[in-house]
């Protein structure tokens, strides 16, 4: 005997399969929206496939798309500090702020060798181990063994040591304001050493 479904049940559906074609087209307007503002700007600093042209502009490759939304809204309500950045993000809406890290996040750079190994065998010691001397936890607790973080842990891994090295400088010093207590903890115990092999560790992952 056939079994038919009921009208209720056709209709649900029926319902679910226009809503699914509904935020597929959202989804792929969003998608259209983050490649004309990345290629019609953020391209500039960050580079067209989030390699960045300098280390002073962090790489955005396959950083997660979360992490990238929240920093972009920091940077607007003022929480996070950077007048380069501010001019950026004025008129971004927050669906905008997450394509553009849905956008980076489908990225990804190839891997370079450490230009130090020597400072990178250091830092390899502090990532999986800390310095239980002074304190510092180890970094992979958080950001993971392959430094790859997670929606609200940031991507390590093929970021540039000098942007890594930076952030743990402000960090210590609270100039980078957005939600920082965790990190200003841990950059509180770090010395000028340990800040440079850490940095250059993770970037040549
Ligand atoms: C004129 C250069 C410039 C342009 C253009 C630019 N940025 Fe930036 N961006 C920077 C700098 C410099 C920083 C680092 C700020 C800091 O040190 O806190 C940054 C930081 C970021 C971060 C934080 C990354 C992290 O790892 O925490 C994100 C996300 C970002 N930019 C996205 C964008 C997007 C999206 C656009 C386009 C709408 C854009 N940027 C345009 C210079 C630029
Ligand atoms: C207890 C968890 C925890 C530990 C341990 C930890 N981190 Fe973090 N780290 C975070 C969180 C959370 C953030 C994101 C802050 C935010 O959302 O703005 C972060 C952000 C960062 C950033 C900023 C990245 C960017 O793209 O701007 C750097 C760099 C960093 N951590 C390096 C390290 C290093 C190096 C170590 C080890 C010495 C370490 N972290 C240990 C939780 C941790």
């Amino acid at each position: 005997m056939k079994h038919k479904a009921s009208p209720r049940r056709r209709i649900a559906v029926a319902a679910s399969i226009l809503l699914f074609a509904a935020s597929n087209a959202w989804a792929q307007v969003d998608e259209a929206r983050a490649k004309k503002i990345a290629g019609g700007s953020c391209f500039l600093c960050h580079g067209e496939r989030g390699e960045s042209t300098s280390e002073v502009f962090p790489r955005l490759a396959g950083q997660h798309a979360e992490y990238v939304a929240k920093q972009l809204a920091a940077f607007q309500n003022g929480q996070r500090k950077s007048s380069t950045m501010a001019s950026m993000v004025t008129k971004l809406t927050p669906d905008e702020m997450l394509a553009l890290g849905r956008h980076y996040e489908k990225m990804s750079l190839p891997r370079e060798e450490a230009k130090d190994p020597q400072l990178a065998a250091m830092g390899r010691y502090i990532y999986f181990s800390g310095n239980k001397f002074s304190g510092v936890p180890a970094c992979a607790s958080c950001h993971g063994a392959a430094a790859e973080g997670t929606a609200s842990l940031p991507r390590l891994a093929t970021q540039f040591s000098g942007y890594i090295h930076n952030q743990l400088k402000s960090f210590n010093k609270r100039e980078r304001t957005n939600d920082n207590a965790v990190m200003h903890s841990v950059a509180e115990k770090m010395t000028e050493l340990e800040m440079a092999a850490v940095a250059e560790y993770v970037s040549s992952k």
